[in-house]
């Protein structure tokens, strides 16, 4: 539907905060929920781990669109998936202890 032309320009911010703003943090948070607890406390270990993805993720996503839709740079831009790869080895870190190691089981 032809609206103003200019609604293109907000593609980018979209595509951001729906597929990782929104589908990938949905789906962190239910793997954070889901992933084996430890038997004892406690249960979910190193959630600072998970703090520190959640941070850069989000950090990320506004960097990237401001480097996108408000054109503050190719660096902004560049930072913003610096921080959102960031996310993903913070999460792993976290996620990996759940399910490869026996330590407090
Ligand atoms: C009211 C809800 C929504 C509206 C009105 C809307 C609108 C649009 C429009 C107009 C486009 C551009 C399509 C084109 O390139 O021709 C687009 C693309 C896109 N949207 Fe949405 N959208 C909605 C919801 C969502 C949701 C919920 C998600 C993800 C969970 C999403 C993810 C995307 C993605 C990834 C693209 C890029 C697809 C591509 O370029 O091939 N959108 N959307």
């Amino acid at each position: 539907m032809p609206l103003h032309p200019l609604l293109w320009s907000l593609l980018p911010a979209h595509i951001e905060f729906l597929l990782i703003g929104w589908i990938v943090q949905l789906t962190m948070g239910v793997a954070f929920w889901i992933l084996p607890r430890y038997w004892k406390r406690p249960r979910r270990p190193k959630k600072n781990y998970v703090l520190v993805a959640f941070v850069l993720l989000n950090l990320g996503i506004w960097l990237v669109v401001a480097g996108t839709t408000l054109r503050a740079g190719s660096w902004v831009f560049f930072a913003g998936r610096v921080a959102e790869v960031g996310a993903i080895l913070f999460f792993a870190l976290h996620s990996w202890r759940r399910v490869v190691s026996r330590e407090g089981v």
